[in-house]
């Protein structure tokens, strides 16, 4: 019996500090952005898009990027299948550097990656099939494979009994089916969609999100995804990065950047999705306490096992005096507990910044929303 020896000799597979060894992870990884940046030339100077991004989106995740309008986030998911041109940096998908790909290689790129967008781009004097079939005929596929493409795609996107049908006799959610499978025609392996929901009503958009899970779990793809709606990221994404001024602010899983935001900014995107006080309640809110007597009103972020069963016993004796319940619950992301709570104090001993410390014992957050007398 031999014995194998699993580890190759060193001069065989020269490694850089860049390869596996130390980071495995990003040798898997299915696009890579290495030390990216993008320079348009603008009217007053150059726009600095992207500056320095070095991030690992994996295969077969759902990967959101956030940010303010004007981050970045279209010229970075824009490189992805180079509809933008680095200005330095790298690009690899499938570790293979597309910077030095030529025309042909770029257009077989393009192939294998898909994308959608919010004005949905179909065009209005062709039929849902023609819409469909259309990158088909360019790229010179026999009419019978065309065919069946095209049907198993729309079948696919419930489109099936609305081939005939032009972009103006469908509804939004319709059309954006038809771009899903326009998207899908060369079996692709990645998915871009560029604010996809944006132009859809709430209704539309969560039957949008379900098509689009399903193709991540059905076919295997990696989806890229951008959006202003907190809510889509939750629903649907993995991971998530926080662009601001062309730079990675923040990255990490959805469960972890939305329970314990860290910047400012991921902060303020995510504001949207945090409970409100009661209308009448935060009418009266005062920024400084009127006497002594005012309650102060707290925000509580709990995540984890805080969040999972919150001991509002231990939590309320700690803060002291009487604590009221405004508004709170606990949701799961990824199987995570997040809670949220908002509590009014009064009566206690403890000044606010005291009961913002204490409380700090059971949140990850704790905020001082301000006094009600
Ligand atoms: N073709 C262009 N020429 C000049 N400036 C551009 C161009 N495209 C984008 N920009 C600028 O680059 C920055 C980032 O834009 P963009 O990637 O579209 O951001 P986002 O998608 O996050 O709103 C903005 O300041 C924008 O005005
Ligand atoms: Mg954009």
């Amino acid at each position: 019996m031999s014995v194998v020896n699993l580890q190759r000799p060193r001069e065989e597979t020269p490694r850089s500090a860049e390869q596996t060894e130390l980071h495995p992870e990003l040798n898997r990884a299915h696009v890579r952005f290495i030390g990216l940046g993008k320079t348009y030339e603008g009217r007053e100077g150059p726009v600095h898009a992207l500056q320095g991004i070095d991030l690992a989106i994996q295969r077969g995740e759902v990967f959101g990027i956030i940010g303010r309008s004007g981050a970045g986030k279209s010229s970075l998911i824009r490189t992805i299948n180079r509809l933008e041109q680095p200005s330095s940096g790298r690009v690899l998908i499938d570790q293979v550097d597309i910077g030095e790909f030529d025309e042909n290689r770029l257009v077989e790129l393009r192939r294998r990656i898909g994308m959608i967008f919010q004005h949905f781009n179909l065009m209005s004097a062709k039929t849902v099939w023609q819409n469909v079939e259309l990158p088909l005929k360019v790229a010179g596929v026999p009419k019978l494979q065309r065919e069946q493409k095209v049907r198993e795609l729309l079948d696919l996107v419930g489109l099936r009994d609305k081939y005939k049908a032009y972009p103006a006799q469908l509804s939004g959610g319709q059309k954006q089916r038809v771009g899903i499978a326009r998207a899908l025609v060369h079996d692709p392996a990645i998915l871009l969609c560029d604010e996809a929901t944006s132009a859809l009503d709430p209704e539309t958009t969560q039957s949008i999100l379900g098509l689009l899970r399903e193709i991540n779990q059905r076919l295997g793809l990696t989806i890229v995804l951008i959006t202003h709606e907190m809510a889509v990221i939750r629903e649907i994404c993995d991971r998530v990065v926080v662009l601001e001024h062309g730079r990675v602010v923040e990255q990490g899983p959805v469960w972890q950047v939305f329970g314990d935001p860290q910047h400012e900014v991921s902060r303020t995107l995510l504001a949207p999705l945090q409970h409100v006080l009661p209308a009448e309640l935060q009418e009266r809110l005062q920024a400084r306490p009127e006497s002594s007597e005012s309650a102060v009103v707290l925000r509580l972020q709990l995540t984890g096992s805080a969040a999972d069963e919150p001991d509002l016993a231990a939590l309320f004796s700690a803060l002291g005096g009487r604590v009221r319940l405004l508004q709170g619950g606990v949701e799961r992301i990824q199987g995570h507990a997040l809670g949220q709570l908002l509590l009014s104090v009064s009566g206690s001993s403890l000044g606010a910044e005291e009961l913002r410390q204490r409380a700090g014992r059971w949140a990850q957050q704790v905020e001082v929303l301000g006094y009600v007398a």
